[in-house]
């Protein structure tokens, strides 16, 4: 990243407006008088072919005319202008283009795009938009957009795919307390994308917390690896996911990644914590901008009221976080501040007679105890007692604590003098909310940051007993032949030269074979029809199993080419399948994506009904070491199955780790081929008895 060409154009020292207007109600106007409403110190400079003066400053017909140095440019031209002007701002030395201008990509202008693109970069500057409402910065002072002021200050950046979100955000931000030090509309992402953000904003003294509004990313994988570096928290809210790629999907698999699965994954396995909506990515950022992440599980909620406690300890649980009762010794002390009918469990119930002391001493005992990894504080605004008393009690207690690395969130549910003392908490670092549930919810985002930041560290080594040219020859060959369906025999092969253990398979010709395969495989066997035409083998009558002995061989044989004739007179055969039959075990699936953002992804789940009606599944960008691949074992509803529920002895987890972290390396190595990919049943058993795979289907890329 070119620091000084990022910060030009984000953090600029001089801005020429081109576009400038002295007509209000033009968004020319509309940002010369922004600069200047927000108090922007560095040179601007409004630039109109009119020339004069524009708002008391003097403009300039164009930027090579402008005497001093201009580091960024703010485009508000027609579109079709907006290449011209970029050439002079590169002849002028400008470091980048804040183009507002829409017209472009978003209304099919593609080209106009690109070439606004091509001329920036052939004169070193970068891009932001176009389509965007611009850029704010209150440690510049600097309202270069159409929004309408700076947001309410503070340490978060938000970064925004839709302007007009974001200048919804900026002005709610006074309503919600949430303070912002930065906004950037993003807009088209012509040039400067998430990722570049994600970046610039990580290395930014003036940025604490990074919020993001995404609509889609353009750069998944380095989107990815620049969030997994970044030091600050990062919170995004995705829109869209409703029915991406879902529609193309050839395969099971590809039909489950469809509702946003892959993205989900992905922010995890980046450590990007998610927001659910609006309110909640304000929430969350609050939070997250403010105090430090939750370093372990146990949270304590202090409240003095009963109803607002178990509402509490319901979030509680619904965000991951489920109330253990604290340590005796927790109690017992915490039993000094209150009633005798309160209660020291967990929630802590100082009782409605709390007033400014109980809350204060309890609060600093219990954030300095080694026990306690995060607490909620919840006050009922009562007669007896001052929200603002109550809130200075909380507040010099964190204080007097000392503590920095876990954190606080509380709650005042009362009315506007509750609302001006968590007005005042806020300013003091301690995030404040209306609800129980949202103060909890805050915690869960504190906590789900410390995961999935342990989550991105670990890092996938390749294993070297793989046999990449032979899993290609096999794909050549079938490219040679036909498109994009592999056979199970031929999927079966790219599996064994991965190592996979697929159960034994081979292919017979005619009876005679069938039967000395079947032989040489042992009896029971399964015969299935092999014919790229055909991929529902079942629904065709091409798949017998148990068969027994050569005479059964032999009429499965036949039955099977004639159904499958039946079924598609026109079909390619390539002949029956004689498989080994797998003792049974439990069935899940593994199965593959190639995503158009991420990438390789893996999905895993329970077979069966599991998957097919209960869609019990998860996803991971591949690849995945065996660490995560356990996690992800762990990850579905139905994980108890595989721990040995109900009398069950427990499944071989570690053997389907790690058969799962080979295929996702599997699928990472031939994504230049492979689009889809199942291996649907696999069958795994009894601990230290391992998995085999017993069908296998790949569908390559349609390279058309
Ligand atoms: N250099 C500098 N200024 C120029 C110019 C040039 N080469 N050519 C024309 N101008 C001046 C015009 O004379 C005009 O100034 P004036 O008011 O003094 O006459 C000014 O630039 C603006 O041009 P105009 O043609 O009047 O356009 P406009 O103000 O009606 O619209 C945009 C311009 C960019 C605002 C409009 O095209 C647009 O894209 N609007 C949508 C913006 C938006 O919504 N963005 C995304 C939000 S999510």
């Amino acid at each position: 990243m070119d620091l000084e060409v990022f910060n030009g154009l984000l953090r600029p020292k001089s801005i020429a407006v081109i576009g400038a207007s002295d007509t209000p109600g033009k968004i020319g106007y509309t940002v010369v008088k922004n600069l200047l409403e927000s108090g922007y110190e560095g040179p601007i400079y409004p630039i109109n072919p009119k020339g004069g003066e524009i708002q008391g400053l003097k403009a300039y017909a164009s930027v090579l005319d402008v005497p001093g140095e201009i580091d960024a440019a703010a485009v508000v031209v027609p579109a079709k202008i907006v290449p011209t002007v970029a050439k002079e701002c590169g002849q002028k030395g400008v470091k980048g283009l804040i183009v507002i201008a829409s017209g472009f990509s978003e209304v099919g202008r593609d080209d106009l795009e690109s070439q606004v693109v091509e001329i920036a970069h052939e004169h070193g500057m970068r891009v932001l938009g176009p389509n965007i409402v611009g850029i704010l910065s209150n440690s510049d002072q600097c309202n270069a957009s159409f929004a309408p002021f700076l947001p309410l200050p503070g340490k978060a950046a938000l970064v925004s795919q839709s302007g007009a979100l974001l200048i919804a955000m900026d002005a709610s931000t006074y309503i919600r307390r949430v303070g912002f030090d930065k906004m950037v509309s993003i807009g088209n992402m012509s040039d400067v994308n998430f990722a570049d953000m994600v970046a610039w904003l990580d290395q930014d003294e003036t940025t604490g917390c990074v919020s993001l509004y995404i609509e889609g990313l353009k750069d998944g994988r380095r989107f990815m690896e620049n969030a997994r570096e970044a030091s600050k928290p990062i919170i995004a809210l995705k829109s869209g996911v409703s029915a991406h790629g879902a529609a193309a999907a050839a395969s099971h698999t590809g039909s489950l990644a469809g509702s946003g699965k892959v993205y989900e994954a992905a922010f995890e396995q980046a450590g990007v914590v998610m927001a659910a909506d609006l309110n909640n990515l304000f929430d969350r950022t609050l939070a997250l901008s403010l105090q430090p992440p939750m370093p372990g599980d146990n949270l304590l909620i202090i409240t003095n009221g009963g109803g607002v406690g178990v509402l509490a300890t319901d979030s509680a649980e619904r965000y991951g976080l489920p109330l253990r009762y604290a340590p005796d010794d927790v109690q017992a002390e915490l039993q000094n501040h209150m009633p005798e009918f309160g209660s020291a469990k967990n929630p802590v119930d100082l009782t409605g007679m709390a007033g400014r002391d109980w809350y204060q001493d309890s609060v600093q005992y219990a954030f300095a105890h080694k026990w306690v990894d995060g607490l909620v504080v919840l006050y009922c605004e009562t007669a007896m007692t001052d929200p603002q008393d109550i809130a200075e009690g909380i507040q010099e207690a964190v204080e007097a604590s000392g503590i920095t690395d876990k954190p606080i969130a509380v709650s005042f549910v009362g009315g506007e003098r509750s609302e001006a003392a968590m007005r005042w908490l806020v300013e003091k670092s301690i995030p404040a909310y209306n609800e129980p549930d949202t103060s909890v919810n805050a915690m869960a985002a504190l906590r789900e940051y410390a995961r999935n930041q342990d989550l991105a560290a670990h890092s996938f080594e390749p294993l070297s007993d793989v046999d990449e040219a032979a899993a290609r020859e096999v794909i050549a060959k079938v490219r040679a032949e036909r498109c994009r369906d592999m056979t199970e025999i031929e999927s079966k092969a790219i599996f064994e030269a991965y190592g996979l253990p697929v159960a034994n398979t081979r292919l017979a010709d005619d009876e005679a074979q069938a039967v000395e395969l079947a032989e040489a495989i042992g009896y029971p066997v399964v015969m299935k029809i092999v014919s790229p035409d055909i991929l529902h083998k079942s629904d065709a009558g091409g798949v017998m199993v148990d068969i027994k002995d050569a005479d059964g061989v032999r009429e499965a044989f036949n039955t099977i080419l004639d159904n499958a004739k039946a079924y598609k007179s026109e079909a390619n055969i390539h002949g029956v399948a004689i498989q080994e039959m797998a003792p049974w075990g439990t069935e899940v699936i593994l199965g593959s994506v190639n995503d158009p953002t991420f990438g390789p992804a893996v999905m895993f789940g329970l077979g069966g009904i599991f998957v097919e009606i209960l869609r019990d599944v998860t996803f991971r960008v591949a690849p995945v070491s065996a660490d995560q691949a356990a996690k992800m074992l762990a990850d579905i509803n139905g994980a108890p199955i595989l721990e040995g529920a109900r009398g069950e002895e427990p499944k071989d987890r570690q053997a389907l780790a790690e058969l799962l972290s080979r295929y996702s390396q599997m699928i990472c190595d031939l994504a230049d081929e492979v689009q889809e990919s199942d291996a649907n049943p696999v069958i795994v058993y009894e601990e230290g008895e391992g998995a085999i795979i017993v069908d296998a289907r790949i569908i390559l890329k349609d390279n058309d």
